[in-house]
């Protein structure tokens, strides 16, 4: 699919992550020009320096809506217009995760900071591109949302709870510009092999894969093209949806493994 978004320009947000790095790969190799946005600098740099010229490291603080504006204004400036933003950054800070729990115990400091990088950076970075998108014509926002916000867990209530609302939110940006040919989808990430996967608790790995429907777990570059192709006029009737890609995670019975296991021990 070379050249399905040649001429456009991107922003991806946490483009110095797993995801937002695998992202920006492929629209560059789709023929896009990418603004890899980052709250650190280097590894925007390091994800940026591969694609040469198609593509710019910015750093911004997506709780910060001044450094927010900025990024999107360096972007335009530099590459001369907006076509497509992928909101992708995320509070992923591994000294703050285990705080995020539930109702009772977590810290309403780590609530408060997981809700606004997450959701209300996203609604900051729709803010200012949406007006430079309607200039060029249109434009089309990719939200990477989550599985964790369609369905309860044991912890992480303010992620799940900023993904859920993300999920809602693209439905709102969607209906409120699609007559200035403005698209919104959200794509939900089920468990992603990234490095940090990898390096988890021995067994979890296990555990959550007796529970996909497909062999292996997906990858970043697996979510980059769905990233893709809602990035490109390809998917130019589909808006407000919300697309797991997560090998069927969320679609089964809930004692889906229990009975693979059942049927396995009376087939031995
Ligand atoms: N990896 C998974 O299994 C998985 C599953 C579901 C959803 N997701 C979502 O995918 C997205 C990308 O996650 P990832 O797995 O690539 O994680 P990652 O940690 O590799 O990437 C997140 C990026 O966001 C950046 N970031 C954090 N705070 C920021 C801030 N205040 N301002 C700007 N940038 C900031 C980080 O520096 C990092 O580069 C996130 O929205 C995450 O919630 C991931």
């Amino acid at each position: 699919m070379m050249g399905r978004l040649q001429g456009k320009v991107a922003i991806v947000t946490g483009g110095g992550g797993g995801i937002g790095s695998a992202v920006a790969r492929r629209m560059v190799s789709e023929g896009a020009k990418v603004a890899i946005a980052d709250v650190f600098l280097d590894a925007a740099k390091a994800a940026a320096e591969p694609l040469g010229v198609s593509a710019l490291a910015v750093q911004f603080d997506a709780l910060d809506p001044t450094a927010v504006e900025a990024m999107v204004e360096t972007t335009v400036s530099h590459f001369g217009r907006l076509d497509i933003l992928h909101n992708n950054a995320a509070m992923t800070d591994p000294s703050k995760h285990p705080l995020d729990t539930d109702a009772v115990t977590i810290p309403i400091e780590i609530w408060d900071e997981i809700i606004d990088i997450n959701l209300r950076g996203y609604l900051l970075g729709c803010k200012y591109a949406i007006p430079h998108m309607v200039k060029g014509g249109g434009g089309s926002i990719i939200n990477t949302a989550s599985n964790s916000g369609t369905a309860g867990d044991l912890a992480r209530i303010a992620y799940g709870a900023s993904k859920g609302a993300i999920i809602t939110m693209t439905k709102y940006i969607a209906t409120q510009h699609g007559k200035q040919n403005i698209r919104c989808n959200s794509v939900a990430p089920g468990v992603v092999l990234t490095e940090a996967l990898d390096k988890t608790v021995p067994g979890l790995k296990d555990i959550i894969k007796r529970h996909i429907l497909t062999p292996e777990f997906g990858t970043p570059d697996d979510i980059a093209a769905l990233v893709a192709f809602l990035a490109s006029d390809e998917s130019r009737y589909i808006t407000g949806e919300n697309i797991s890609i997560s090998g069927g995670g969320l679609i089964h019975q809930p004692h889906y493994a229990d009975l693979m296991d059942f049927m396995a021990k009376a087939l031995a």
